[in-house]
């Protein structure tokens, strides 16, 4: 077996080829590494044939769809997730097959209800059912402590005790366990009772994970982040720097128009000298009117640098060809002490 282990903070996600085929499986893959992951995957000389989720992530943004849809391949999941992207629903029981490698499901519901454990020759990749030193807790969305309970002592944890623990997530930079290890050391699985394990679970009183509303919706219905979002629309378009617009805006070259996205109140606070103002949401609009000739270059800026962004991947769209946005924003500008208009410009 081929084997990569790839952290992302306390993400893990895992890579696992046959020698003799060359096919590959991706085990919980992370959006921000997506190239990452094809460039493992081409440096081991493997053809990625699955990307599999063990679960509905709520703590980070899968990366299954967009992969799936980049290599023509299916995501995989356990039936029981409500993600409308899964191509391949599987149930327990059931096995993937990638060449010589036989990826077992065994339905494990309790972190989630559509959660999943993977078992490959001595390895289990046990998603956030069991992690090390822990379990997954069972306090979001489909959680169920005593499903849990069952998962782990009625499944998983019955499995040799010599069987390696892959979890999903590690926040010690740890990379694995067993399971023999687990049952001796691990604090919560040293509570086997069924009721008493459930109450633990119910008091761990765990903090929310950050982004879990967006990371729930956008990996239960394969929408995009609003990271993702920005990624897309800075692909598109060009952008200045700071210093390079100011040079401009003292050389007087007046090919350049600074069109200033944010309110119009932020704007006469201070603004860039010549900027004119289109708020974002007033854009198309508004633009037949502001900006009669798409020929001429316009430059987009905003507070921070990411709504100008969209706003010049927008008018790229509808023809504006010569845009570009400003790499940064007014706070940058006003930070490098870069002169600034307050008011109105002379019509
Ligand atoms: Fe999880």
């Amino acid at each position: 077996m081929i084997f990569e282990q790839i952290a992302t903070g306390g993400c893990q996600s895992y890579l696992i080829g046959c020698n003799e085929s060359s096919g590959a499986a991706l085990i919980d893959p992370e959006i921000s590494q997506i190239d990452h992951y094809i460039a493992l995957a081409a440096r081991d000389g493997l053809r990625i044939r699955y990307v599999i989720d063990t679960h509905t992530h709520a703590d980070h943004f899968s990366a299954t769809r967009q992969l799936a849809r980049q290599l023509g391949v299916p995501v995989v999941m356990h039936r029981a997730s409500s993600a409308p992207f899964v191509d391949m629903r599987i149930g327990d029981g059931e096995m993937i097959i990638v060449g010589k490698l036989r990826l077992h499901a065994i339905h494990t519901p309790g972190h989630t209800r559509d959660s999943m454990c993977l078992r490959v020759e001595d390895r289990l990749f046990t998603g956030d059912t069991l992690l090390i030193g822990a379990t997954g807790r069972t306090d979001l969305p489909t959680g169920d402590p005593e499903a849990l309970f069952d998962s782990l002592f009625h499944r998983i944890l019955r499995l040799d005790a010599d069987v390696k623990v892959f979890p999903a997530h590690d926040y010690k930079g740890r990379r694995n366990s067993t399971i023999g290890q687990e049952l001796a050391t691990n604090p919560r699985l040293q509570t086997r009772e069924r009721a008493a394990f459930a109450e633990m679970m119910r008091n761990l009183d765990l903090s929310m994970p950050t982004h879990i509303t967006e990371a729930l919706r956008t990996n239960m219905s394969g929408g995009k982040s609003v990271a993702q979002l920005l990624a897309e629309a800075a692909a598109r378009v060009p952008f200045m720097s700071l210093e390079e617009l100011r040079a401009r805006i003292q050389a007087a070259e007046d090919d350049l128009i600074v069109l200033d996205v944010r309110e119009r109140e932020a704007y006469e606070s201070g603004h860039i000298p010549g900027a004119r103002v289109l708020p974002r949401g007033q854009l198309e609009l508004r633009v037949n009117q502001e900006l009669p000739d798409p020929t001429r270059r316009v430059l987009t800026c905003c507070e921070l640098g990411y709504v100008s962004t969209l706003a010049a991947s927008t008018l790229r769209e509808i023809g504006f060809l010569h845009t570009v946005a400003l790499d940064g924003g007014m706070k940058a500008w006003r930070e490098a002490g870069y002169p600034v208009k307050v008011g109105r410009e002379p019509q």
